[in-house]
């Protein structure tokens, strides 16, 4: 995989009001897609959202109810979308959950799962999914598609981690672990829980863009047979470019296990793209939703985009940006604290190697690094007043609004199948 990054916008696109996006996912408060939704709205685009559906207490997956539909700002294709077969039952009617359900923490390596029942339990909930798809694109082209209309579709799904407690207790220590409670990535990816979690990431984060790309064909081609565009974007993950020591540099967080069914997802969109879909991964920055609260200490890099806005955008706008967030901290500390500290943890030999490229990504964590890194993330969080007002909630705002705004353009027809939004595009385009 070659790096290349959008540096400007190419301002050819054409989508005009009356287009849609649609996104193929559920649209959550301070979630990614939002930007995306803004900038479908500036041009006067009608927004479609899809859902995950929701889960009753005996497991039955149903659409939203009357009461959670009235929540949702946008129209929603009402058909559960969620991916992935962790509690799928096999043949033999047990679920790879309820294979692990009895573990106590002492025996998690000692999972044993039965891999023949699993993988025909996969079967099954891809065939759901596929299902799912193919009448959510029915009723997208029968109620909202006509001959004039461009469509774009954003994927946004992400996630799968198996809905069981051991391994939720195990991925606690993995990602939010540090002294005592270290948990080591590379040994839980290699267990049995490790390679559940590889192949349910897989199918919710990677294949799930296969299938939409496949199953909308025949809608692609009805769009294009009238002269329109069918464009896909999905969001990916694999570093982000920030200012460190006044230079645009490369780096990225640890341990992301789901980055290898990211890269599934960008082999995806390049096969795509390869054969003139108009499909990209967008490997967007760090920032702080629903689903990335787990990866504890992924928001660090998200503060160093004040000092690209500096950088990219002058005095004015970081003194601004500075104001707010200074706003949200004891009066005992300012954002030239937090910067200091930021300047000195990324240049520590504890974190140097997640700058480099060349290592190969994704890559595990080690205690040293979990040490530090958990360190900084709460020593940071507690400078503020309230710890349900973060400065990361203005800055990741910042970060979908400007991804929204540059995958908008550059999806119309995208120069490669994979490309990176780092945190100087996001300066520039706030
Ligand atoms: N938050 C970050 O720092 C960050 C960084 C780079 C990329 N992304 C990507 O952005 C996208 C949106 O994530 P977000 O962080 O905005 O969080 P979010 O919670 O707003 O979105 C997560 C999406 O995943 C879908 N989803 C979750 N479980 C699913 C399942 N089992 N089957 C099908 N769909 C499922 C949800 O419906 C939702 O659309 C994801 O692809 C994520 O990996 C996030």
């Amino acid at each position: 995989m070659s790096f290349n990054a959008i540096r400007e916008l190419r301002n050819n696109n054409e989508y005009k009001a009356g287009d849609l996006l649609v996104i193929f996912g559920e649209l959550f408060n301070r979630g990614y897609a939002n930007g995306l939704v803004n900038a479908a709205k500036a041009k006067g685009m009608k927004v479609i959202t899809g859902t995950v559906g929701r889960r009753d207490s005996d497991g039955t997956l149903r659409p939203l109810n009357s009461d959670e539909l009235a929540e949702k700002t946008e129209d929603v294709i009402n058909i559960p979308l969620e991916a992935g077969f962790d509690i799928e039952p096999g043949p033999a009617g047990k679920s790879a959950v309820d294979m692990i359900s009895g573990l106590k923490m002492s025996q998690w390596q000692e999972a044993q799962i039965d891999w023949n029942e699993v993988e025909a339990a996969q079967k099954t909930a891809i065939e759901r999914f596929r299902k799912q798809t193919t009448a959510f694109l029915t009723e997208l082209k029968d109620k909202y598609i006509n001959e004039n209309t461009n469509v774009l579709f954003a994927h946004t799904m992400a996630g799968g981690f198996p809905r069981s407690k051991i391994i939720m207790t195990v991925a606690n220590r993995v990602f939010k672990g540090s002294g005592k409670r270290y948990g080591s990535s590379e040994e839980f990816w290699n267990s049995e829980l490790g390679k559940l979690c590889n192949k349910n990431f897989n199918e919710v984060s990677g294949e799930t863009l296969s299938h939409l790309i496949e199953l909308s064909a025949d809608t692609r081609k009805y769009i294009e047979s009238h002269g329109n565009r069918a464009t896909y974007t999905a969001y990916g993950y694999h570093g982000t470019e920030i200012l460190i020591d006044d230079k645009f540099t490369w780096q990225s967080y640890a341990p992301y296990l789901q980055g290898w069914a990211k890269v599934r997802l960008e082999e995806i969109a390049n096969e795509a793209h390869s054969k003139n879909i108009n499909a990209c991964v967008f490997n967007v920055p760090e920032i702080l939703t629903n689903s990335s609260s787990i990866f504890l200490g992924v928001e660090v890099p998200l503060y160093k985009l004040m000092q690209a806005i500096q950088k990219i955008k002058g005095d004015d706008a970081f003194n601004a940006i500075k104001e707010k967030c200074n706003s949200l901290l004891k009066e005992e500390f300012t954002i030239e604290d937090v910067l200091a500290k930021l300047d000195s943890y990324f240049v520590n030999s504890n974190i140097t190697h997640l700058l480099d490229w060349e290592k190969g990504w994704p890559q595990h964590n080690d205690a040293d690094q979990m040490l530090f890194m958990r360190t900084l993330s709460s020593e940071i969080i507690d400078m503020h007043k309230d710890k349900k007002e973060l400065m990361t909630a203005e800055l990741s705002e910042l970060c979908y609004n400007s991804c929204g705004i540059a995958m908008l353009d550059e999806s119309w027809s995208p120069r490669n199948g994979t490309t990176w939004v780092g945190h100087d595009l996001v300066a520039r385009l706030m």
